[in-house]
């Protein structure tokens, strides 16, 4: 590839200053990329910060609307919605209830601001009284979450999303079969133009630490290594990606992203589809804490990752960072 060397060959020449490294540069980061997270609590007047994510919330469904007004004003396209219900049960039927917490977010924020792109988190775990992703089968004294069970109840909460009037459904659940059942679901309801973002590679991580507390979704025993993926593994991330494709996926996630570079990369070079990356919360807070212990800047850092996820092949990048870096851009 490279046909000189130096002295003829000086790198440095294109670093000069910042014009030519402006014209030279091969990945930029935008607002355009990012789509932001948010939870929602039943109540009113409700803006609490999340202890283990600093400068991160949780709203009511009224103080929601408002903090999507300022999204908006910011220029970030798209918000994807966790609801945390009052009541949770076993079958995690808030989740698909029409009055449910998620439907009425919904409704309340394409009612105030109809322009925001709202993609919505389909699963069970903040819904469940076990906190796992799903039905729960237990056996001889063994749990472990029904796959197929889960698939029916996952189409009857995909449907309930969609008439509420969602943008966008993102199953998270990692159930075999979930793109498929979730498609024939929004088809047969008459929702064939909702899309599915796939949280097609999510590994059972320790970053989703922080999420778990903002969003009360800690199982109540065992862990999700029965349906999320081991870390060690990259050639089942592409066979995850690939059967998701093929079961109609419009846009492939990988989760989380920081550690997992690699598997975006690969996915990416693999499959040229539409491809996200979860910047997710426990990413977030070990910034946000080094950054409150004044340790790091807290800004270049957050550009450098985040771009650095672009250059490993993210088209959007989920963030709770987005209003910073929205701010940030300018
Ligand atoms: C629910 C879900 C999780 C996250 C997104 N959707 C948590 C989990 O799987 O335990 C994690 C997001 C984050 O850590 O920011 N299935
Ligand atoms: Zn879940």
């Amino acid at each position: 590839m490279i046909t000189g060397k130096f002295p003829q060959l000086r790198p440095r020449r294109l670093r000069k200053n910042e014009n030519i490294r402006r014209m030279v540069r091969e990945t930029v980061l935008t607002v355009d990329d990012l789509i932001y997270p948010l939870f929602i609590v039943e109540g009113e007047g409700i803006k609490e910060e999340i202890s283990s994510m600093p400068g991160q919330y949780r709203y009511s469904i009224d103080k929601i609307v408002e903090e999507v007004k300022e999204i908006k004003e910011l220029g970030i396209p798209g918000i994807i919605l966790f609801g945390i219900p009052e009541e949770k049960d076993e079958l995690g039927s808030d989740s698909f209830s029409d009055d449910g917490i998620i439907q009425r977010s919904i409704k309340a924020i394409k009612d105030a601001v109809p322009e925001m792109y709202i993609i919505t988190d389909v699963c069970f775990c903040e819904y469940t009284s076990h906190g796992h992703c799903g039905y729960l089968k237990c056996e001889n004294g063994y749990c472990d979450v029904d796959n197929d069970k889960t698939l029916e109840l996952l189409k009857k909460q995909v449907v309930s999303h969609a008439k509420a009037g969602a943008d966008m459904v993102a199953p998270s659940g990692m159930m075999d079969g979930m793109i498929k059942a979730i498609r024939e679901g929004l088809d047969r309801a008459g929702f064939t133009e909702i899309p599915i973002m796939s949280y097609a590679a999510k590994y059972a991580s320790a970053y989703y630490g922080p999420f778990r507390d903002a969003a009360e979704s800690t199982p109540s025993f065992g862990d999700r290594r029965s349906y999320q993926m081991d870390p060690a593994n990259i050639n089942e991330a592409l066979r995850e990606v690939a059967l998701d494709i093929e079961e109609g996926a419009d846009i492939v996630m990988v989760k989380p992203a920081l550690s997992y570079m690699d598997v975006i990369k690969a996915v990416k070079d693999t499959f040229k589809y539409p491809t996200a990356a979860y910047n997710v919360s426990g990413e977030y807070s070990m910034i946000k804490a080094a950054a409150l212990n004044g340790w790091i800047d807290e800004r270049k850092l957050v550009m450098e990752t985040l771009l650095s996820m672009k250059r490993a092949g993210a088209d959007l990048i989920l963030t709770y960072f987005a209003k910073d870096v929205a701010k940030w851009l300018g």
